[in-house]
């Protein structure tokens, strides 16, 4: 009887399923270009969206210093030491407070 009880429910799981096409929102986030657009552009850009820059508000070149590190160290992003500099700058002049 159990058995019974299983097949019919999973025969109309499966046959309740909907399969439909939904429409997926895309956001495109864009942050400002400059002469190091590009580091931003090969380090930062192909784990996540630039959404998670622009959430965090402006921020000081100790924060912005410390999430790049963090980036390489917890992430494995293979951030170069040059880039790490080129980042930290970058971030700090677009996204950083006055000190
Ligand atoms: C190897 C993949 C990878 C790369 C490359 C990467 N990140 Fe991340 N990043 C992550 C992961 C994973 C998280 C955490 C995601 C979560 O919590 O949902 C994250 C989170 C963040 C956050 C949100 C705050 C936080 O601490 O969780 C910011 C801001 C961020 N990354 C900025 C950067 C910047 C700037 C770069 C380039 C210098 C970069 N990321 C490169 C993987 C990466």
């Amino acid at each position: 009887m159990k058995q019974i009880i299983l097949l019919l429910s999973l025969f109309f799981s499966l046959y309740a399923s909907d399969i439909r096409d939904v429409n997926k929102t895309s956001i495109t986030f864009s942050i400002p270009t400059d002469k190091n657009l590009i580091v931003m552009q090969r380090n930062c850009q192909w784990c996540h969206s630039y959404g998670y820059i622009l959430n965090q508000g402006r921020q000081n070149r100790e924060f912005w210093h410390k999430l790049v590190i963090r980036m390489r160290e917890v992430y494995k992003a293979p951030i170069s030491p040059r880039d790490e500099l080129l980042a930290t700058e970058y971030l700090t002049k677009h996204f950083g407070v006055k000190e």
